[in-house]
């Protein structure tokens, strides 16, 4: 089973990198989607430091439903399009947000975050969801985290069945 071992002082590439390497030996070769997206949360939550929610929205029909997270509770659809999810995800691009005041439409669901990430999870040409962190603090994230987060949502990418979820 999984032993908690993060350095939340290291460097972000080596957190990124055991986080990553925790990851693939957590799915191992666990098929399910829904387990492994759950633990994927789980292991952000706990390697980040400076974090205050961490998960999924998955694409259903024509909009973005919560998945697995940590965090306080959240909003259940997002609309392609809006907020920073929706427009991560409308895009298929990866959005850094400073300060999440300053995002045109930015949905506040917990009114402590200040700055995100999102990084759409596109499976075979399709978009599944969105993988989304968010901080309580402004300028969290940087380009360490975004090719750090960009390699999490690649290990899911390839390993999770998204024709089950
Ligand atoms: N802030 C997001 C909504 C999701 S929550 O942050 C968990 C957005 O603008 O899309």
């Amino acid at each position: 089973m999984h032993e908690s071992s993060f350095d939340r002082s290291a460097p972000k590439p080596e957190l990124y990198a055991s986080l990553a390497q925790s990851l693939e030996a957590l799915i191992g070769d666990e098929p399910d989607a829904l387990a492994n997206l759950a633990n994927a949360a789980a292991l952000i939550w706990e390697a980040l430091p400076g974090i205050n929610w961490a998960g999924f929205y998955l694409l259903r029909g024509s909009e973005l439903v919560l998945g697995p997270f940590q965090g306080r509770p959240a909003c259940v659809r997002i609309a392609m399009g809006k907020g920073v999810c929706g427009t991560a995800a409308a895009k298929r691009e990866t959005l850094v947000v400073p300060d999440v005041n300053a995002f045109p439409g930015h949905i506040a669901c917990d009114a402590a975050s200040r700055s995100e990430i999102v990084v759409p999870l596109v499976a075979n040409g399709k978009l599944a969801g969105v993988l989304d962190v968010d901080a309580p603090k402004e300028n969290r994230f940087d380009e360490e985290d975004r090719s750090g987060l960009q390699s999490v949502a690649r290990i899911l990418i390839s390993r999770v069945n998204w024709n089950e979820i």
